[in-house]
């Protein structure tokens, strides 16, 4: 049981691939954007003898000390406490999340930036003086770049191969254009424009969609870097687009991003289906979001179609719709 006086929580959100996903693993742009209204959150408690994580969404229990080195979590809370030259510890940590798994909302990379956080609040209270380069003025624990660092590992092991986008704009929670392995670059969004986000209920571990792409990156080679190329111009183009304010351009935008990841075969007829409906109730624009094949999908939505959007996506099969505005 928890003991609410000597908690400590920390919290990161989800975030949506707008523009770019898989291409960016090739080394061209991409832009992703923080979905606040879903958040990981890590709690913990000092005190009990070693270090217990407990997962509750998932209803597992890990012992620390005899974790697989390989378990997500067990090696996220491991590089943490390496980063503050802690050895030992006695805590309980507790992860909750509403962001769903395996869908394309980066829950991975938000419960690795949660319990970095979490951690990183416990220890100012443990180490004996200040290390350098830690503390900063927007957060007084530890910097985002170093969250971000400390996730990307824990992303290897979910992924394989990934970009770094995910851990990037979860822990900067700003939109970021991103390239691989360049200095981050965070933009200003000049109007800001709402979009739906449908589960289409299949979760599709980025993985699996990853590697298949590489496979056919392999024996495609020359075709698949062409369309790699078209897919980072658009996200070029509309990172444009929204800092100059020309939301009318984003649309067809997305419906010529899906048409690409439809040719790298990353889309499924699940993620078909809601696009269609949303296209039909009046989207101007609408793609899958992540790795694909299943997860989720987004729709640009205004006032006057938002409600036909949602109810047409929830029709279609959405197991889930969630409405956030991008500011
Ligand atoms: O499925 P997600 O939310 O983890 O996004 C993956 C994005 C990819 O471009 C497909 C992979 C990557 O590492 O960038």
């Amino acid at each position: 049981m928890l003991n609410s006086q000597l908690m400590i929580t920390a919290s990161a959100p989800g975030k949506v691939i707008l523009f770019g996903e898989h291409a960016v693993v090739y080394g061209r742009p991409a832009i992703a954007v923080p979905v606040t209204c879903v958040q990981a959150t890590a709690t913990i408690e000092p005190g009990e003898p070693g270090i217990i994580i407990h997962a509750l969404d998932t209803n597992r229990t890990i012992d620390y000390a005899l974790a697989d080195p390989s378990d997500p979590l067990a090696a996220i809370v491991r590089l943490t406490l390496a980063h503050f030259g802690i050895r030992q510890a006695d805590l309980t940590i507790a992860i909750r999340s509403t962001i769903p798994i395996a869908s394309g909302l980066g829950s991975g990379a938000a419960v690795s930036c949660a319990i970095i956080r979490a951690l990183a609040k416990w220890a100012v209270g443990v180490i004996p003086c200040d290390r350098p380069g830690v503390i900063t003025p927007d957060y007084p624990y530890i910097d985002d770049a170093t969250v971000s660092s400390l996730a990307y590992e824990v992303e290897k092991l979910h992924h394989g191969t990934p970009s770094g986008i995910d851990n990037t704009v979860i822990a900067y929670n700003q939109p970021v254009y991103f390239i691989r392995e360049q200095p981050i670059q965070t933009f200003s969004v000049a109007r800001p424009f709402t979009v739906a986000i449908g589960n289409t209920g299949v979760a599709s571990p980025t993985k699996i969609a990853v590697g298949d792409v590489r496979r056919n990156w392999e024996a495609a080679h020359d075709w698949y870097e062409v369309l790699f190329d078209q897919i980072g111009h658009i996200a070029e183009e509309a990172r444009a687009a929204i800092e100059s304010g020309q939301i009318d351009q984003l649309g067809p935008s997305m419906d010529r991003n899906q048409a690409l990841l439809r040719a790298i075969d990353v889309s499924s007829i699940e993620l078909e289906r809601l696009i269609g409906a949303a296209k039909a109730a009046g989207a101007s624009g609408a793609k899958l979001v992540g790795g694909g094949r299943g997860g989720n999908m987004i729709a640009l939505v205004d006032e006057s179609n938002q409600g036909a959007i949602v109810a047409a996506l929830k029709n279609a099969g959405a197991t889930k719709v969630i409405v956030t505005e991008i500011k």
